[in-house]
């Protein structure tokens, strides 16, 4: 894992899985989201300053139906983001969006809007952002 990655097994989960029986995650695993709609991740990221940033999301989708989220910063809405199918649940993709992000601690969560739940959630890694979220040992 690189120094900036922010792994979705050491996130707040809400209604989903640790797991690690597809290879090719970062980290120590990844996050199964439970299927359902409602179902979330969130990071915490530590932006230097104030401003507009990348965000990454490293992810699997073994199905061909798009699991998708909404994106939301610090409990604003900021949009959704697409999960299209990757093949299968061992092939990992990125999906980027830009969002504004404030100085300092920023909480960003996907949530599952469809009754599938979300993909399966290796990591996100954040332009501007030089913290980490590691998993505890
Ligand atoms: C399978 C797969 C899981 C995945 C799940 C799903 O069970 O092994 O990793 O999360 O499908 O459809 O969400």
């Amino acid at each position: 894992a690189a120094p900036t990655d922010h792994e979705s097994e050491a996130a707040t989960i809400s209604q989903g899985a640790v797991e690690k029986n597809h290879a090719g995650f970062s980290g120590t695993g990844f996050v199964n989201f439970d299927n359902v709609v409602g179902s979330y991740v969130e990071y915490t990221v530590n932006a230097a300053q104030a401003g507009t940033q990348t965000l990454t999301f490293r992810y699997a989708n073994g199905t061909t139906i798009d699991r998708p989220v909404s994106l939301s910063v610090n409990g604003t809405a900021a949009g959704t983001l697409s999960f299209p199918g990757t093949g299968a649940w061992t092939t990992w993709k990125t999906v980027t969006k830009d969002v504004a992000l404030a100085a300092g601690a920023n909480k960003i969560r996907t949530t599952a809007t469809t009754a599938n739940g979300g993909p399966n959630a290796d990591k996100l890694t954040a332009s501007g952002v030089t913290d980490a979220e590691a998993p505890t040992p």
